[in-house]
């Protein structure tokens, strides 16, 4: 969980606090106490939430156990060096000794997540070397115990991203190679851990699109054709990347609900709002498509539902289904009262106008 929102939610699910791994760079004193009561996993982002939470602790007179989220060059992805205490400079360390030096706060975990849809299972290799080798030094230099790491997520699912031209299948790496790099490297970085008769550290991860892209599909209707000045042919669609925000980075596959008769041509799929950039696909060869008739993009499971917009359109329902084909909506679609309900008209501005 990455906020107070998701906090709450997943709290709302059932999921007990202390199984809730806590990210996030803006978690409220109001949340981190409801968190800290709960024994959820702090993950600690910079040093004034290091403070929030050590006086939280000290005013409860509690030892509370948290981890440092990290970051670093892997030398295979972009540092994502927004997040956490770099290790290079020095400043993962001064965090280190800084929570050394509290009576309440006792370092049990490290973090980080180094990047998403992350093709290279080497950058894994290389991640958790170094974080082991912090993990080294923090145990050689201090009393903890560090119990866990936690390599975050960034496995790739698969989609076609945009400006790569080989099919998914050739370059997404399986799950198994990602876990041989990730496992080979800890099993040999933890060897002499082992050795000296400590634990060896519980390999957590948190992937997110890897898991749940392929588990949601979005089904679209034609509201209209045309031709662009190119002589390219062009199509409306009713959903557009307000639903599909990720339409701006993969190559979704699209697909008719049902076989079309003609010659399939290159097509622009627009969406309908009022934006130039609003394009689900640049071009698709798709056979000639009448109003009404309706179009699959998959996989849209990763973060649509979460980033979508209400621009221009309300947004639709979202359907589960079952075994044997039973459905159910799960989220209904939205409608003008759904939008204004949140909305107040300050009084004077409530005054018909003046007749003339
Ligand atoms: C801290 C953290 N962990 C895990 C994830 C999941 O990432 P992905 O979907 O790339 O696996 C995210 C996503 O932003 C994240 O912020």
């Amino acid at each position: 969980m990455v906020s107070e929102f998701e906090y709450e939610k997943a709290r709302d699910l059932g999921v007990p606090g202390n199984c809730i791994f806590f990210n996030g760079p803006n978690k409220s004193r109001v949340i981190l106490e409801h968190a800290i009561d709960e024994n959820a996993k702090l993950h600690i982002d910079h040093l004034d939430e290091l403070y929030l939470i050590e006086e939280i602790a000290a005013l409860k007179n509690k030892e509370v156990k948290i981890a440092i989220r990290l970051n670093f060059d892997t030398g295979y992805t972009e540092p994502w060096s927004r997040f956490g205490f770099n290790i290079e400079s020095g400043q993962a360390m001064d965090a280190v000794w800084r929570i050394s030096a509290s009576k309440h706060l006792k370092l049990s975990g490290l973090h980080s997540h180094i990047g998403t849809f992350i093709l290279e299972p080497r950058a894994y290799e290389s991640q958790v070397r170094i974080m082991c080798g912090f993990l080294r030094e923090i145990e050689e230099k201090t009393n903890f115990n560090i119990e866990y790491i936690d390599i975050g997520g960034g496995f790739a699912s698969f989609n076609s991203l945009q400006g790569i031209y080989l099919p998914p299948e050739q370059v997404i790496p399986s799950i198994e190679q990602y876990a041989e790099a990730i496992c080979d490297t800890l099993l040999e970085e933890t060897h002499e851990h082992m050795a000296q008769g400590k634990n060896r550290p519980l390999l957590i991860i948190e992937s997110g699109r890897a898991i749940v892209d392929d588990a949601e599909i979005l089904v679209t209707s034609v509201v209209g054709n045309k031709r662009l000045p190119d002589g390219r042919r062009a199509v409306v669609l009713d959903g557009g990347v307000n639903i599909l925000f990720t339409a701006y980075w993969y190559n979704h596959d699209v697909h008719p609900t049902k076989p079309l008769d003609g010659k399939p041509e290159e097509t622009v799929l627009y969406g309908p709002l009022c934006m130039n950039i609003d394009v689900m696909r640049s071009s698709v060869m798709l056979p000639p498509l009448n109003v009404g008739d309706t179009l699959v993009f998959s996989s849209v499971g990763a973060y649509n539902n979460t980033q979508w917009q209400q621009f221009i359109e309300y947004r639709p329902s979202i359907v589960m289904v079952h075994d044997k084909g039973k459905t159910s909506v799960i989220r209904k679609a939205e409608n003008l009262q759904t939008i204004t309900s949140l909305e107040i008209l300050p009084a004077h501005l409530k005054e018909p106008f003046p007749e003339n």
